[in-house]
């Protein structure tokens, strides 16, 4: 159970953030001033602090500085009146998590409490390559030559402060190796902040990226610090940086050559050190051809470029990767001891995994859930039928695979049907067209009416060039 501490000389403030915060699942611990809420840090620290400004005694800002010296990790949300955000925002600069202003809106705040308490578990919780049993941090799975691999370029370059990139497609774990390169860096102390490029607008990205002033635009109302002044010193990890839109590209370019910005609305030069982590599945190549990415922009984040497999190219790691989720999740549903059986587990290796790892950790949980004896059998595991069947997937007509994927989808609770067939007609519509033209790509997308890049990312997403002889030109 996550625990929060409020500190808030206001009585009624207090009970109130008790009142609605107990009905949510926390632990909530209250305090009406700052030495006593740093006194109970000492003895067990939490996992969010929410802390008021403005106090009797010690000031929130002179107390936020104690705070941030026990536990730099703590996510503090300061708590303001109109008048004092001055003082906030020094807080944001020196590293907390946000601020709000009083009064405030509850399901906001109960957001922003769940934004804070996960950027803090991706900045304590420990990463790291097959550990031993009893390790309590997140792990790494694959001993595979591919991953070994990976973990020698990690660890050859997460102690220095050059940019990563890591290259690969849905699932394969970037996020993941993302924070073991944090975790292993000489800034594992500092902020670690996340911001995906591809789940935020355009305007609200360049504004949590840059920060505002107040009037930069009409919603405005306040000054605003942004993620890079935040992560001064820390590391930011850039995802899905692939789809960030050109006019941020050009300013983030700026911040990697002067490692300078400005505020929105603000022409006061700011200077920050910065390591940057970047993560796309996007063919970045193409998209350069396209003029959706920068070209020197490009260079200057591939300087170490990671790519991480797919799962299909290294299945022998699927027999550890599905101990592990089942130790992992057994633990988790109350189903302890349950295993795979063999048949189960080859149905498991024939599989292509389109979805990576986490669609095999999906998997794993949805036969756990389902399970009903201390083994899974094949039957218990929901992925296309023709698969579990043994059946070659190229030799199956469309019209016999429908009524399998659909009978599939008709078991799960919250099915994603549309998304799944719509994606196997089209990687068996890519196959026939690409075999019926010997593997010439340019005639594929010409008959396809589909560009060559565009052809190029889908080969590369559904893993055709195992399937097909391609002609490379
Ligand atoms: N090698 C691995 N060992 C253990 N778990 C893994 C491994 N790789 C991925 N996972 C798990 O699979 C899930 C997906 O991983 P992650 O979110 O890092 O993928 P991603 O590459 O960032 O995907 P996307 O491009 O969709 O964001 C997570 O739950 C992660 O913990
Ligand atoms: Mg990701």
């Amino acid at each position: 159970m996550h625990r929060i501490l409020i500190i808030d000389d206001e009585k009624n403030v207090l009970s109130s953030f008790k009142k609605i915060l107990d009905q949510e699942g926390y632990n909530i611990q209250t305090s009406g001033n700052a030495q006593e809420g740093l006194d109970l840090t000492q003895s067990h620290p939490f996992d969010l602090l929410i802390m008021d400004i403005r106090m009797p005694g010690m000031s929130g800002l002179e107390a936020f500085s104690k705070f941030k010296e026990i536990d730099p990790k703590l996510p503090i949300i300061i708590m303001t009146a109109h008048g004092t955000t001055e003082a906030a925002i020094e807080a944001m600069q020196l590293g907390a998590f946000d601020y709000v202003i009083k009064p405030f809106e509850v399901p906001a705040m109960k957001q922003l409490i769940e934004k804070a308490l996960e950027a803090g578990r991706l900045m304590k919780t420990v990463v790291e390559y097959e550990p031993k049993e009893d390790f309590g941090g997140d792990r790494i799975i694959g001993s595979s030559s591919r991953m070994q691999e990976i973990y020698k370029i990690i660890g050859q370059t997460a102690a220095t402060d050059v940019t990563v990139l890591l290259r690969g497609e849905s699932g394969t774990g970037k996020e993941l190796f993302a924070r073991a390169v944090y975790y292993h860096s000489k800034r594992k102390d500092k902020p670690f902040f996340v911001i995906n490029s591809a789940a935020i607008p355009e305007t609200l990205l360049e504004s949590e990226l840059f920060g505002y002033e107040k009037g930069a635009f009409t919603d405005a109302r306040e000054r605003r610090v942004g993620k890079l002044e935040q992560c001064h010193d820390g590391t930011l990890f850039l995802d899905e940086v692939g789809d960030m839109p050109l006019s941020i590209q050009t300013k983030l370019l700026r911040v990697i050559e002067d490692k300078s910005f400005e505020r929105l609305g603000s022409n006061k030069t700011l200077k920050v050190d910065i390591r940057l982590i970047t993560a796309t599945n996007k063919n970045l190549e193409s998209l350069i051809k396209e003029g959706k990415f920068r070209e020197d922009l490009f260079y200057r984040l591939n300087v170490v470029s990671i790519p991480i497999p797919p799962l299909r190219e290294r299945k022998e790691d699927i027999p550890r990767l599905v101990e592990y989720f089942l130790t992992k999740y057994g633990r988790e549903f109350n189903k302890k001891g349950v295993s795979l059986s063999e048949s189960a587990l080859a149905v498991l290796q024939r599989y292509d995994w389109p979805g990576n790892v986490r669609e095999l950790e999906n998997t794993i949980k949805k036969a756990l859930i389902f399970s009903k004896s201390a083994a899974i059998l094949p039957e218990g595991i929901f992925i296309p039928e023709h698969i579990r069947e043994g059946k070659k997937q190229s030799s199956v007509y469309l019209q016999e695979l429908l009524p399998d994927l659909v009978k599939n989808g008709l078991r799960r609770e919250n099915g994603n049907l549309y998304k799944e067939i719509i994606e196997e007609v089209e990687r068996a519509l890519l196959i026939e067209t690409l075999k019926q033209v010997n593997g010439n790509q340019s005639e594929a997308a010409k008959i396809l009416g589909i560009s060559r890049p565009t052809l190029k990312d889908k080969i590369d997403k559904f893993g055709l060039r195992k399937v097909v002889l391609l002609q490379e030109s």
